[in-house]
């Protein structure tokens, strides 16, 4: 089993994000206890047994802002369902993660660190409402390995329209600098979201699948081995097993505000705002998949990503078609899966079918 853990709060809003992001105000401890009784039900509800949460990842929003002692709570009811090798991941912004913040972490059991950098230049950074700059970026990564960590990731974020091949060449030259520091790099391609301030506004995205291609490159030239469209990581082990497991279609439990589960072919919504959530925070909506949504759904993940797609999940004409992609070698058909090792075609070939 795997299990997410999601943490609404941040300091401020970046310009390009639809995530749940609210002020932390005086919600904290509220927030925490509602969390505490949504984990133990859920636990309970999916009949976990002990060691058999494999991947627990907690996201937000800004979990660097959050005492650590929060943790510390939710942990206590957490151990004894995690495995023993569990890879135990925790998002966390350059500005708030300090070094015993970063310490503490590491001690409650978090063992995978990733930072939202975003960019590394100044412009750039206050572009997308970033409150950090490339001196904290340097910081906290140095402070993570002073913490213990060796596992830890990077987001960037490009194609906004301040990304030029000379913007893209300043972002790699720093990766180049930082690359015995991290293990891991998430570069994600700006997607405009709705009620952002950047849907506000025209133009805020390139759309240049040129420059998309040449940073693809460069970053697998910098050494780095693309596992899914926007995923990179130093070498196989690091590669972060609890995306792996969504792509692979694989269970897994939602809580907090915000966060969404998948049981079967149920996906589980928490209640919509922070009120409700402490009010009621076992409630869930659920929505049913359809066959057709699931099949859908594994096409896509698959294609973009290593994982592939299953040759039994197929129906017949879609094992015809990607037998014609196997022949005209845009797939490659091997031990029961079709793999695509071209992710910018992906959607295209997932299209296809
Ligand atoms: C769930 S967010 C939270 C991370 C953390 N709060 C931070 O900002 O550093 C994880 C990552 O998603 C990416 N992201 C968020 N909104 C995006 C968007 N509209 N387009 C592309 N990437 C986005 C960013 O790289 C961000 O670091
Ligand atoms: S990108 Fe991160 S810090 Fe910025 S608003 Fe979204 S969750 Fe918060």
């Amino acid at each position: 089993m795997h299990f997410y853990i999601h943490i609404p709060f941040c300091e401020s809003k970046c310009h390009y994000c639809a995530f749940t992001s609210l002020k932390k105000e005086n919600y904290e401890k509220s927030y925490f206890k509602a969390l505490s009784r949504d984990i133990n039900f859920h636990l309970k509800k999916f009949k976990i047994h002990h060691n058999q949460i494999k991947t627990l990842f907690i996201g937000g929003g800004t979990p660097s802002c959050i005492h650590t002692s929060n943790y510390e709570y939710i942990f206590e009811i957490l151990h004894p369902y995690l495995a023993k090798n569990a890879e135990i991941s925790c998002e966390a912004n350059p500005n708030s993660a300090t070094l015993n913040w970063l310490k503490a972490m590491k001690n409650i059991g978090v063992n995978r660190i990733s930072f939202g950098a975003q960019s590394f230049h100044s412009e750039k950074l206050k572009f997308l409402g970033r409150i950090h700059d490339q001196k904290m970026i340097f910081k906290a990564l140095e402070n993570s390995h002073k913490a213990g960590f060796t596992n830890i990731n990077l987001d960037l974020i490009y194609d906004t329209k301040m990304d030029d091949k000379k913007m893209l060449e300043f972002e790699l030259l720093n990766l180049k600098k930082i690359k015995p520091l991290i293990t891991h790099l998430s570069a994600y391609n700006l997607t405009i979201e709705s009620k952002t301030a950047f849907a506000k506004k025209e133009h805020f995205k390139k759309n240049a699948p040129n420059l998309m291609k040449f940073f693809i490159q460069e970053i697998i030239q910098l050494g780095f081995f693309q596992y899914e469209i926007s995923n990179f990581s130093k070498n196989k082990n690091s590669m972060c097993k609890h995306n792996l497991s969504y792509w692979k279609g694989k269970d897994y439990i939602g809580c907090g505000l915000s966060a969404v589960g998948f049981h079967k072919n149920q996906r589980f919504y928490t209640a919509k705002n922070l009120k409700s959530y402490i009010e009621n925070p076992t409630f869930r909506n659920i929505e049913k998949l359809s066959p057709q949504d699931l099949n859908l759904e594994h096409l896509f993940l698959g294609l973009r990503s290593i994982v592939g797609i299953e040759e039994k999940k197929l129906s017949l004409a879609q094992k015809q078609k990607a037998d014609l992609l196997v022949k005209e070698k845009k797939l490659e058909f091997k031990k029961g899966k079709y793999h695509n090792h071209n992710f910018l075609i992906s959607d295209e070939l997932a299209l296809y079918f």
